[in-house]
């Protein structure tokens, strides 16, 4: 196994916007991951706690632990293989220190140096810009950006990217941007397919070829606080998640070449 801890596999989830399936897809990719093999963490840095809720994890905070540098164990979740570091609303009480002390936005990078159970660890990350972006992006490897065409502007993907690029010029120099993905995709809907054309003009190459579909079963699965390969195994959305995963881990192999 050896150097496991200096091996690039932590993406950041980012997008300054809610509603555009950040949390919803983290937790597919990690699900599909697993079915790959992989063993996942992910960790939850939004003080909503989404992520953290529908993985049945209530009241506990990891993270804020992690910050403050206290001793901190991955909790294991509903979902088979897939490990948490969990959050909750009192995260935002941190915010002022995380302003103000510069040095606690590396804590949690220096946190998962020393995991060495995992391939692959996914940040799900707030829909405001802030300290806890800012975070995302020092201890991210990589970032992949949800692009759903009912938030989607221009501008707001500008931002993104422009954060981000002011992160890797100070803050971490080795992030880099692994891709944006189409999350909630109508094909029957102009806007939808107008919108998936003006971001594979923007993101090139950039933009995964897979496209995640709007469906209810997405919205049923959540309920179930299930991913949904376990609830729906072979329908559509669980093939489109297994080919966006396999997509990811490939450019995160090529990456790290
Ligand atoms: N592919 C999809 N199809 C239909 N609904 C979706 C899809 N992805 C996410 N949703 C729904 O959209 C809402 C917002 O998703 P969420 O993952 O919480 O977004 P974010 O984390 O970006 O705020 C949730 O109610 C979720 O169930
Ligand atoms: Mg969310």
């Amino acid at each position: 196994m050896g150097n496991l801890s200096k091996t690039k596999r932590i993406i950041a989830v980012i997008q300054q916007k809610g509603g555009v399936s950040k949390t919803t897809s983290t937790y597919n990719i990690a699900a599909s991951a697993v079915a790959l093999g992989k063993r996942v963490l992910i960790a939850d840095i939004d003080p909503q706690s989404n992520e953290s809720k529908t993985l049945g994890v209530e009241n506990e905070n990891a993270i804020k632990k992690i910050f403050r540098k206290e001793p901190v164990t991955p909790v294991k979740t509903l979902c088979k293989n897939i490990d948490l570091l969990p959050t909750d609303k009192s995260l935002s009480s941190l915010i002022p220190e995380l302003i103000s002390d510069i040095d606690l936005q590396y804590h949690l990078r220096e946190y998962m140096e020393t995991l060495t159970d995992y391939d692959l660890i996914l940040i799900d990350t707030p829909p405001t810009a802030g300290c806890f972006i800012s975070v995302a992006g020092i201890t991210a490897d990589y970032f992949i950006v949800p692009i759903s065409s009912s938030y989607y502007t221009l501008q707001g993907t500008q931002d993104v990217m422009e954060s981000m690029q002011k992160i890797r010029r100070r803050l971490n120099p080795e992030l880099e941007f692994l891709g944006a993905f189409i999350s909630m995709y109508d094909k029957r809907i102009t806007v939808d397919r107008e919108i998936a054309s003006e971001a594979r003009e923007y993101f090139g190459a950039k933009l995964f070829d897979t496209y995640i579909s709007k469906t209810v079963k997405v919205e049923e699965s959540v309920i179930a606080k299930k991913p949904v390969i376990e609830l729906f195994p072979n329908s559509e959305i669980t093939s489109q998640y297994m080919s966006l995963t396999k997509e990811i881990l490939m450019r995160v192999q090529e990456a790290d070449r």
